[in-house]
């Protein structure tokens, strides 16, 4: 039987986003972290989330340091241009002062040549919950944040914080699911969806969003999955819909063409995620969905919900 490996996630997150990513991790992993930090089995790459900071893929887990060291001199890693470091996130009972010398016991133990400026794997030492661990530590690359910059975007386009969770919602991390965001806008989404390997597509109604959408996409050098349709004629269906619903104060809809695109994305979709600024429930719940998950958003005064629906 083949040994189930372990990640140790480094997760953080500002107040106001809390409830956010713990939708997100309940979502991907089916847990929630504790202090910070969260532990499962399953394998998700840390730059896709903007809440995980960093991943330990435990390569050896013990009580006592001398056994990590025993095991290192049983399963002899090789490797060049590594560096090893201390992984302060997991709050060990290690004084700063003794970390260094841990580091360099396990120094001894692996073949090859450091590269402490540009290293290529980053190994790293910690304790959790009074037990040494070591594994393989990955940091969130960040290259997301560069999103943030697109060619167009307007006043009611989604955060790139926000498009990148959704996707993760939508997805429950999965990359061989199918997702559609009906009223993509200017494409927040689908940027983020296609740069994290996702199966996603967009539709617009509007001529002149899909167009800028299309231009963002190539600005990142992705696929121009968006098409200038009216959600309505949408005839293929997929595993999740994202719909970040059009309201008032920038778009002239009305409540019959917002219940509308929910029983719409009822129909294309056994899964919604719906971002709204206003309590919809009574539309989604008529559209046949219910809600199984949710969370609010609350920046200001302004507040989003974010509702789970199948
Ligand atoms: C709140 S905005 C979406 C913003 C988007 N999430 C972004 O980050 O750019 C809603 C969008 O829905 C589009 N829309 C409204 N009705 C639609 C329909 N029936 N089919 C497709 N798109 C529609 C609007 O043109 C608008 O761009």
């Amino acid at each position: 039987m083949k040994e189930s490996k372990k990640f140790i996630y480094i997760i953080n997150y500002p107040t106001f986003e809390e409830e956010l990513c713990m939708l997100e991790m309940r979502s991907i992993f089916n847990t929630e972290p504790k202090d910070k930090i969260l532990i499962s089995d399953i394998n998700f790459n840390p730059s896709n989330s903007t809440f995980i900071k960093s991943r330990l893929e435990v390569f050896h887990e013990e009580e006592n340091f001398q056994d990590i060291l025993k095991k290192l001199e049983k399963n002899i890693i090789t490797l060049d241009d590594f560096r090893l470091e201390f992984i302060k996130a997991l709050k060990a009972d290690v004084p700063f002062s003794e970390r260094f010398g841990y580091l360099s016991k396990i120094g001894d133990k692996i073949m090859g040549v450091p590269d402490i400026k540009a290293p290529k794997l980053v190994l790293a030492l910690g304790k959790h919950k009074g037990r040494w661990v070591f594994g393989l530590h990955e940091k969130n690359d960040n290259l997301w944040s560069t999103h943030e910059k697109k060619p167009c975007s307007y006043s009611n386009s989604l955060s790139v914080r926000v498009a990148k969770t959704v996707v993760n919602i939508a997805a429950n991390g999965d990359k061989n699911l199918r997702i559609i965001d009906p009223c993509c806008g200017v494409g927040t989404t689908i940027v983020e969806g296609l740069s994290m390997g996702y199966e996603i597509w967009g539709t617009e109604i509007s001529e002149k969003n899909t167009n800028n959408a299309k231009r963002n996409l190539g600005f990142f050098n992705l696929e121009p999955r968006v098409t200038h349709q009216d959600m309505h004629t949408i005839k293929e269906n997929y595993d999740s819909s994202i719909v970040d619903i059009p309201y008032g104060l920038f778009s002239h809809i009305t409540k019959e063409q917002q219940q509308d695109i929910i029983d719409t994305a009822r129909r294309i979709s056994k899964k919604m995620i719906l971002i709204t600024f206003e309590d919809l429930d009574h539309m989604v719940e008529k559209s046949g969905f219910k809600i199984i998950d949710r969370c609010a958003v609350t920046k200001g005064s302004f507040k989003r919900y974010i509702l789970v629906c199948e």
